[in-house]
């Protein structure tokens, strides 16, 4: 007896299908083929740490692998030793003052925190104002929620100009996000920065979600601000804070959100509808991180200074003129005359087997330039600059 085969296919569906590929996929695959081909290529692509995990989390997190209670469901806002732990981050860092039970969910990472937090507030239609340059999830969740993303334009200072964005869409917006320190431009603020966002947010009924992915990498004893520390901030502002960065523990997918208790407990209810709360074992893992920042995070941004300073000098010698970066983990400069985005990565792929990300992985406003992370000891990444500044 033969069985007929349905002729069925299964595609993503519609609100999906709209949304264009994204970057990152487009590099993957041609990072493939390069290899496929027999290349071997130094990945300068993705921000993804190549420091070790710190020795304090191994350890905790050894002993917590025996904890017969953490293989039961975690609680749905977070375990208590991650939220007591970044509660007592934000006031020994920043100052701020937060209720560990009202003002944090625990999150499997910022960027899947963004997107729950959109989907959590946004009703089809909304605006969200987007930095112009941006992490592609800014826009990429604006749109599963039906929400408009709007862009706003940087001034020359990388700060977020408001005031050129057309009133009838700020009415609309819901939600304005900022990023600072910025990937990829590297931009960073000061605090009245941050106050003049809170004021702007206050005065549109707008909530501000301030993306401090790169909290602990700042250089040169600079030491990113929190939007939470201007006063009144917690009316009309979230933040969220990661592990990935800070920490060298991008895949432990774990980060918190803090903030206006309403927006947090918006939150919850999305999250406690579609999932069961994030995995316990990287939350303690993170709350040894948080708790021990003091001690882990020194030598962390002190090798990647040092990464930085090869970047910047292996260019500079080579008579380019790169921008130091106060923050992150990335060197942002423009493309050479005569080559596009694609066309750059691609040379710099097969001339000199580097991997770099195109600036239009972070929308249209970053096409011309091209980002390098610091994910690579600062040996190569000195012979990898004279490289791409030979042509
Ligand atoms: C600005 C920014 N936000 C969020 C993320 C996501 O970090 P996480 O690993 O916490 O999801 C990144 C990662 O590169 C980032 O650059």
């Amino acid at each position: 007896m033969s069985i007929a085969t349905p002729s069925v296919s299964f595609q993503p569906n519609g609100l999906l299908r709209s949304i264009p590929p994204y970057v990152f996929w487009e590099l993957e695959a041609r990072k493939h083929a390069h290899r496929a081909a027999g290349r071997t290529l130094l990945d300068l692509g993705i921000g993804s740490p190549d420091q070790p995990v710190p020795e304090v989390v191994v350890s905790h997190l050894q002993e917590a692998a025996g904890r017969r209670e953490l293989s039961a469901y975690p609680p749905f806002r977070g375990h208590p030793e991650l939220l007591a732990a970044a509660s007592d981050y934000l006031f020994d860092r920043f100052g701020v003052a937060t209720d560990p039970t009202r003002h944090f969910v625990s999150v499997a990472g910022s960027k899947e925190g963004l997107t729950e937090l959109i989907l959590a507030l946004c009703e089809p239609g909304d605006v969200v104002l987007v930095p112009e340059i941006y992490y592609p999830v800014y826009v990429r969740a604006s749109q599963l929620a039906r929400a408009e993303p709007v862009l706003v334009p940087f001034t020359a200072d990388g700060r977020l100009d408001l005031d050129a964005v057309d009133p009838a869409l700020v009415a609309r917006a819901r939600v304005l996000i900022a990023n600072y320190p910025c990937n990829p431009t590297t931009a960073t603020v000061e605090l009245a920065d941050y106050a003049r966002l809170v004021q702007f947010a206050r005065a549109h009924g707008v909530l501000l979600v301030s993306d401090l992915a790169y909290a602990e990498l700042g250089f040169d004893g600079y030491r990113p601000p929190s939007a939470l520390q201007v006063p009144g901030a917690m009316d009309c502002t979230v933040e969220l804070h990661t592990a990935s960065k800070s920490f060298n523990m991008a895949s432990f997918r774990v980060g918190f959100v803090v903030g206006n208790a309403d927006v947090i407990s918006a939150l919850d209810t999305y999250r406690s509808n579609t999932g069961y709360g994030s995995a316990s074992l990287p939350q303690i893992g993170a709350a040894a991180a948080f708790r021990n920042y003091r001690d882990i995070v020194p030598p962390i941004v002190a090798e990647y200074a040092r990464r930085r300073d090869a970047l910047v000098t292996a260019f500079t010698e080579a008579g380019w003129a790169p921008v130091t970066p106060k923050a992150t983990m990335y060197l942002w400069q423009s493309i050479p005359a005569g080559f596009d985005d694609w066309g750059w990565v691609e040379h710099c792929m097969t001339t000199h087997g580097v991997v770099v990300t195109p600036g239009l992985a972070f929308g249209e406003a970053g096409r011309g330039r091209f980002r390098m992370s610091f994910v690579q000891p600062a040996e190569k990444l000195t012979d990898a600059a004279r490289a791409l500044a030979r042509g």
